[in-house]
């Protein structure tokens, strides 16, 4: 790391803003798995590793969906049973459906997220499925899951617009996520999978749901509108907030994907905010400038950037 001129942000308390965030990291998944290289297992713990020793106490890690459909993440076997198993920390795995959930519980999963569409296309884009028919694919997961005591997190994708079908509506999303919810899931993510959402778009979509407690958002920075979602989310009530290290990140079945919202620039936004996260950002810093030399490709994220040289 080389000097910088200003290491952290002044922090001045906003009304109405939560004491405390919870950083669902995401970068192990949703940014390595839209990589056009296979990055080798080794190197996907160190940087688990080295995301935990930073203060992440979530860390998507791996998917166990079809192999041929996300090569990137393959390896999910490999990684789980390499995997250093940390007090505190939860490393949730994507499972789509009940060969996802044989597969996820013999590697010792104890945390799982489904992850559903809000639209017919994406649907049938990411799970060779219809809407209706995801639902049919997700009951068993959930209600297998929770019997054997797995906590379980549900996604909806396309909630602020879908690159096939363009608008999507508030209804649809809570009516999707609420069904979601209604099978058990303890938690609903929010997907701006192309990253086109509005800060006023966002409360409307939140604001459809009878409650904020159990809704966290994951924000893709496609048109640069992450962070300004992240706060109208976090004035809404939002305590969960879905990012990437350095901004990694996108979906193969969406096209028009890029990266998540970068964790540094969301820790830098929280501390100017004086809101509680427990991440070290330097260390965080480091370890995707380490990412980055590994794929070869100077991070995406402004703060990286900046505090990297
Ligand atoms: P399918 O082809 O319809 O599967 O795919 P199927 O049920 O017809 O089974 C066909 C064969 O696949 C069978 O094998 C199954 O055993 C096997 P055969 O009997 O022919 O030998 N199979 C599996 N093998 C390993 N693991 C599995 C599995 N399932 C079936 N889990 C499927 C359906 C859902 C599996 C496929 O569409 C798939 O894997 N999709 C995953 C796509 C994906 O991972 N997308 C990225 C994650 S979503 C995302 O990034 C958005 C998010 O970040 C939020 C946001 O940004 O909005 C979460
Ligand atoms: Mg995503």
């Amino acid at each position: 790391m080389t000097a910088r001129s200003v290491g952290l942000p002044s922090t001045v308390r906003g009304d109405g803003l939560p004491e405390r965030v919870t950083i669902w990291e995401v970068g192990a998944r949703d940014g390595l798995q839209n990589e056009s290289s296979v990055v080798d297992v080794a190197v996907k713990l160190e940087f688990l590793d080295r995301l935990a020793d930073a203060g992440l106490s979530v860390l998507e890690a791996t998917s166990f969906v079809h192999p041929k459909w996300v090569p990137q993440l393959a390896d999910a076997e490999q990684l789980l049973a390499g995997l250093k198993q940390r007090e505190g920390v939860s490393y949730p795995v994507l499972v789509p459906n009940e060969r996802g959930l044989d597969r996820a519980l013999a590697a010792g999963v104890r945390h799982i997220a489904i992850f559903g569409s809000a639209t017919e296309t994406f649907a049938n884009k990411n799970l060779n499925r219809t809407l209706d028919e995801q639902f049919a694919m997700f009951e068993p997961v959930v209600s297998r899951a929770r019997t054997e005591g797995l906590d379980v997190r549900a996604y909806v994708s396309m909630c602020f617009g879908d690159p096939w079908e363009g608008h999507v509506e508030p209804a649809q999303v809570v009516s999707v996520g609420t069904r979601l919810l209604d099978m058990g899931c303890s938690q609903l993510s929010l997907g701006d999978t192309i990253g086109v959402a509005t800060p006023g778009q966002v409360e409307a979509v939140i604001g459809g749901f009878p409650t904020v407690d159990n809704l966290a958002v994951h924000f893709h920075d496609t048109y640069g509108q992450a962070l300004s979602n992240t706060l109208a989310a976090l004035r809404c009530g939002v305590t969960t907030v879905d990012s990437s290290a350095g901004g990694l990140g996108g979906c193969p079945y969406a096209e028009s994907a890029t990266g998540n919202l970068a964790t540094e620039d969301l820790v830098w936004m929280l501390d100017g905010l004086g809101i509680q996260h427990g991440v070290n950002l330097d260390a965080l810093v480091a370890t995707s400038a380490w990412m980055a030399e590994r794929l070869g490709r100077p991070s995406p994220s402004r703060v990286v950037r900046a505090l990297a040289g």
